[in-house]
């Protein structure tokens, strides 16, 4: 049983043990048990109040206390910002990742798929799809480059971080601070999509004219109670620091957090709870109003990157076009499928688990079936239930790997599902 504590960037605070957390000071002389107090900063020290960050961990050892990182050569199929390869300007959908072969743990699973930006200056975001098989051993990952996000499409993720447990199923996602060590166990074939966000921390976005509730509500993510173990054998601690993997080991578990509070730390949500908002006139709001997340950039509006869903909703516009429009934007947009079908897409070829992007400019839009279904239906109230499809959007153009492009998985034929419109007719 794993327990959580509701609400979005609070300041939690959470003993394993009573009597282990200090009160009244962060660093006391002798804290509780003889553990050591250790300062987590996810945001300049000087970040202002509402945006500053930061977690105070009680150990059992000092995370300091380890030999030196040397690289770790394998995980070519993991890359980083910045990504150099050629980009065009073409759409591009793939399949599903197969399960892997032979079977592989959740960091040996991760495929990049592209991304922008520079995990030296800290913009942009890194986009891997996973395909894993097999739990981490004795293994940790911190992320140096960025903040995590993750979105399982199969099989439930459990992750031990060092603040705590969380249990990850499809239709969850789950945020992991950027610098924090975790372990992810499966149950079986898991497949997931991640964004590194190597920008500043994701936060909910601000309602307007919404008002108070609506989207996703602060109570809905939860994070975990302290937990620990103390296990004395030899784990190892892998680390990705400025785009390249490096190890080291040390003779106890890592995660040795006995209490801790603050507010930066894990969480999870389900998409579930997402309170969806829509027209119940005519036309329908940009997907904007889908946004359960955002990176901020420093320009007012545009984002490092936003994380929207596309989750079951009715529809009931009136005389109205229901499917997404066809459109291009000055964002660039990458989208995988959870369950479902994506209401864009209905002459098939987005599988869940399957990706698209669609760069900067680019023309998109419904497939040549949707236009002509949704040009003649009958407009009455439908709901669509089984669907989930999400999008990682970025101000900046999402390069694909080489990798990416050379994946068998990639359609060749994309482009054919905007073939075959009918004319318009001037002359009736
Ligand atoms: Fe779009």
């Amino acid at each position: 049983m794993t327990n959580y504590q509701s609400g979005f960037g609070n300041h939690f605070a959470s003993e394993a043990v009573a009597g282990a957390l200090p009160v009244g000071r962060n660093s006391p002389q002798r804290p509780p048990f003889g553990l050591y107090a250790e300062q987590f900063s996810t945001t300049a020290f000087t970040a202002p109040r509402a945006e500053n960050r930061r977690s105070w961990l009680y150990r059992m050892r000092p995370l300091a206390e380890h030999a030196p990182y040397e690289p770790l050569a394998g995980f070519e199929a993991l890359r980083s910002a910045p990504f150099i390869d050629p980009v065009s300007p073409n759409r591009l959908r793939w399949d599903p990742l197969p399960l892997p072969e032979p079977p592989c743990d959740w960091l040996e699973g991760l495929v990049t798929y592209g991304g922008n930006g520079d995990v030296g200056t800290a913009t942009g975001i890194g986009i891997h799809l996973y395909s894993a098989s097999r739990s981490m051993e004795r293994r940790a990952f911190q992320n140096s480059d960025g903040e995590l996000l993750i979105v399982p499409q199969l099989g439930t993720l459990h992750i031990v971080t060092e603040l705590g447990r969380l249990e990850v199923p499809p239709g969850h996602i789950a945020l992991v601070p950027r610098g924090m060590r975790f372990s992810v166990a499966l149950d079986g074939p898991s497949r997931g999509y991640v964004c590194e966000n190597y920008g500043g921390p994701f936060q909910l976005p601000d309602l307007g004219p919404i008002g108070a509730n609506g989207l996703a509500n602060p109570r809905d993510f939860e994070t975990p109670v302290a937990w620990f173990e103390d296990i004395e054998a030899e784990h190892e601690i892998v680390q990705k620091f400025q785009g390249r993997l490096w190890r080291t080991t040390i003779g106890h578990s890592p995660f040795d957090v006995v209490a801790w509070h603050g507010n930066s730390a894990p969480c999870r949500y389900d998409l579930a709870r997402f309170n969806t908002i829509g027209t119940v006139s005519f036309d329908h709001p940009d997907p904007s109003i889908f946004t359960v997340l955002t990176s901020p950039s420093e320009i007012h509006g545009t984002a490092n990157c936003d994380f929207v869903i596309f989750p079951p909703r009715w529809m009931v516009a009136e005389e109205t076009f229901r499917p997404p429009w066809f459109h291009r934007n000055v964002m660039s947009e990458f989208m995988g499928l959870i369950h479902g079908a994506y209401d864009a897409k209905e002459g098939g070829g987005f599988e869940p688990g399957g990706a698209s992007l669609h760069n900067q400019m680019n023309g998109h839009g419904p497939d040549a079936e949707t236009v002509r279904r949704a040009m003649a239906a009958d407009l009455k109230p439908v709901k669509l239930a089984d669907t989930l499809a999400f999008m990682f959007e970025s101000r900046w153009v999402i390069r694909p790997t080489a990798a990416a492009m050379e994946l068998p998985t990639l359609q060749p034929d994309y482009d054919e599902c905007w073939r075959g419109f009918e004319k318009a007719r001037l002359s009736e």
